[in-house]
């Protein structure tokens, strides 16, 4: 047997924040005991290895619900793959990552579900689950997404945008939602109404306006806020739960708010990038813009306000980061002078923990919230929780130990993500992980990466626990 004892930190979870020395047996959290205690117990002569927390956080692992690691997307692919990409997250503190399988318009799901197998096995620093991406709603996919409930991967994201490449149409979304109903799945929804917003490309296109800042004009607030009551009214039609990805607008809260207060089984998710950035952005010189194109775009800072209230009354649950890198250099110069083809997404799996411990630092969440929404509930509402997502006995031993105190200047000059930018290039934030354990093995001692790839390994899923 391998024993680890971590001392003299304080442990924070989503429930508690204890000053507690934590046993690590064979991978998995064995004990918390007060720190005097330890030495009387005998857990120190016992221990293979001592980890030293003094003045230092001991936190779950976090757990990143949303990233895509490879993904293809505008005749390219994210550029990051799960070597890198899981490095990146383990450099931030985030233990474990939920990647969303993608399934190619008239292939099985099986197929995209064992290509991103093959992309992932061996490969990971950290373990991993996946969603399934559905393309392409029918009688075949429908059956298939009892399988893929039954073997862990329980949850499936559609798309009301990207006509023509992932999205479905309102009938699709409802058989898929009765289906979920059924087996106990739960559909994520990209919500955005894309059949308007693509008329309002074409239209922008024609007046010559072509620069990165009209992503953001083009897919407006309305129709995200549209196309999410939309989801939720279909969800409540199949009598089906809903978790709305990447939520971005104020008034698309409000939808969420509106449904959660009737008591609807509906939750919500927003990212770090619409935390902290904004339409100025987007509107950066020289298609500077482009480094901040994602979907749902950034808004103007106005609706920041609403997501941190959102975040602290629990009309929103998760912060993940939509982790979906491209270049600068050669992938979102594919879209100079036609900003309808620059591929959509920020790199952010390695910052997450830090901007949200500033959001601590700045007043926003409490400590407890911040590890409630980056770790507790994306494992909960994914069916991980237990054994990732806390500190518990019986929970693998997932733990970053976390100087609250360190300051850092984020940049692509230092980050760990395989990408030529950074989105917060130059921003201040006082804390920095030091040392990651995942599953009781070291992955970064005291900021050296000591993991290997192949180490994390596949994690099947059960039903999302929020429904439980
Ligand atoms: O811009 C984004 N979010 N890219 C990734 C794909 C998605 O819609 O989540
Ligand atoms: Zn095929
Ligand atoms: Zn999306
Ligand atoms: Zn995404």
């Amino acid at each position: 047997m391998s024993r680890t004892v971590i001392r003299g930190g304080l442990v924070i979870t989503a429930t508690d924040e204890i000053h507690a020395d934590v046993l690590i047996e064979d991978g998995r959290i064995a004990a918390l005991a007060a720190h005097d205690s330890t030495l009387a117990e005998g857990w120190l002569p016992a221990a293979d290895r001592v980890v030293d927390a003094a003045h230092k956080y001991v936190i779950p692992g976090g757990v990143d619900a949303h990233t895509h690691m490879e993904l293809p997307f505008g005749g390219t692919f994210a550029s990051d793959t799960f070597e890198t990409g899981t490095q990146a997250a383990a450099w931030g503190g985030t233990t474990t990552i939920v990647d969303f399988a993608v399934q190619s318009q008239g292939h099985p799901l099986r197929e995209g579900l064992d290509l991103w197998h093959a992309k992932a096995d061996a490969k990971c620093a950290i373990d991993y689950a996946f969603h399934m991406i559905l393309s392409d709603v029918n009688e075949s996919t429908l059956k298939e997404m009892d399988g893929l409930v039954e073997e862990g991967v329980t949850s499936f994201k559609l798309f009301m945008a990207y006509p023509g490449v992932f999205y479905s149409d309102d009938g699709q979304i409802l058989r898929a939602m009765q289906k979920s109903a059924a087996n106990g799945g739960l559909i994520m929804m990209h919500a955005e109404n894309g059949i308007a917003i693509d008329v309002l490309v074409e239209q922008a296109l024609a007046e010559g306006k072509s620069d990165p800042r009209y992503h953001g004009e083009v897919r407006k607030v309305l129709l995200e806020a549209e196309a999410t009551h939309r989801a939720i009214q279909l969800a409540r039609v199949a009598g089906a739960p809903l978790y709305v990805v990447h939520v971005s607008a104020e008034e698309a809260v409000a939808e969420l708010a509106r449904a959660r207060n009737m008591g609807l089984p509906v939750f919500g998710e927003t990212c770090p990038q619409y935390l902290f950035l904004s339409t100025d952005n987007l509107a950066e010189p020289d298609f500077g813009g482009a480094k901040y194109v994602c979907s749902t775009p950034l808004r103007p800072k106005e609706h920041q306000a609403a997501l941190w209230r959102g975040l602290r009354t629990n009309d929103l649950q998760v912060v993940s980061t939509d982790h979906c890198p491209f270049c600068f250099v050669g992938q979102k110069e594919l879209g100079r002078g036609d900003f309808s083809k620059i591929p959509n997404g920020l790199p952010g799996v390695e910052n997450r923990m830090d901007l949200l411990h500033q959001a601590v630092l700045d007043g926003h969440l409490t400590r407890r919230r911040w590890i409630e929404i980056a770790c507790a509930a994306p494992a909960r509402m994914f069916g991980l929780y237990g054994k990732k997502g806390t500190i518990a006995p019986g929970a693998d031993a997932d733990v970053v130990i976390y100087d609250p105190t360190a300051e850092q200047v984020m940049s692509a000059e230092t980050h760990h993500m395989n990408v030529d930018y950074s989105a917060y290039e130059g921003k201040r934030v006082t804390g920095q992980v030091e040392t990651v354990l995942s599953r009781g093995e070291l992955v970064i001692d005291q900021r050296k990466f000591v993991g290997r790839a192949g180490h994390g390994v596949y994690t099947p899923r059960g039903i999302s626990q929020y429904l439980a």
